[in-house]
């Protein structure tokens, strides 16, 4: 049988670094499902697709050739052969992705293929939707937060030059509030834990999820 553990959660809040770590220490698979949203942006701005035009974001979304990396030591994503592992991280990206997730036919195609992934085995899945469509069985379902300040700085560090003040608050506080008009990350589904990482180390969030993967009964 597969074991899932699923973190939601908003921007900034460890989603990426807890996910990987947890993944990296049980020898875990791990999709970054938020990366796929990001390629699909990617794929509608070199098509030149309009932002405003559902219809052909989801066409795109549905014909892409996308090839997700599993292995939480050597993550990369390939559109048609190639590499936009970086490409998905641009500002401009960023700025495009909420046309992307709030489209409910993207969301449909994107859920079915990350279903597929991960059915091939044990895995740690991120992104918003994770503990409340794409795995409502998974054995450990949570919900990583942190107070908007962490948050701001956590992201800001991870930017570096490349944003301003105005661009980090945009991509980290604005992007939340669009993507939550479909998908509500920011509370507790029945059943998902809540883990506020604003004043806990790495090690010690990692250390909790894995507790709880324990008592879920991993061995
Ligand atoms: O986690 P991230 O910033 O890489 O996510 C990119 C975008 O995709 C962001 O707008 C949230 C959205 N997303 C989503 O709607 N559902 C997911 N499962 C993962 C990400």
């Amino acid at each position: 049988m597969t074991f899932w553990i699923a973190i939601d959660g908003p921007s900034g809040a460890g989603k990426s670094t807890a996910a990987k770590g947890v993944a990296r220490r049980l020898g875990f698979r791990y999709l970054d499902t938020g990366a796929m949203y990001r390629a699909v942006a990617v794929g509608c701005l070199r098509s030149g697709v309009d932002h405003g035009d559902g219809p052909a974001i989801a066409d795109v979304t549905r014909g892409l050739d996308l090839d997700i990396s599993t292995d939480p030591d050597n993550q990369y994503i390939l559109l048609a052969g190639d590499d936009i592992t970086r490409a998905i991280r641009e500002p401009a990206v960023s700025a495009w992705v909420s046309a992307v997730s709030t489209n409910p036919e993207c969301r449909a195609e994107l859920v079915r293929r990350q279903q597929a992934i991960i059915a091939g085995g044990d895995f740690v899945l991120e992104g918003r939707d994770t503990t409340t469509v794409i795995a409502p069985t998974a054995q450990v379902r949570l919900l990583l937060v942190a107070r908007p300040e962490a948050r701001l700085r956590r992201r800001g560090a991870e930017l570096g030059a490349k944003v301003d003040a105005a661009q980090l608050r945009d991509q980290v506080l604005r992007r939340d509030q669009d993507d939550s008009t479909l998908v509500d990350f920011q509370n507790a589904a029945a059943g998902v834990r809540v883990l506020d990482s604003t004043d806990l180390t790495i090690d010690a969030v990692q250390d909790q999820i894995i507790a709880w993967a324990r008592q879920a009964g991993l061995s």
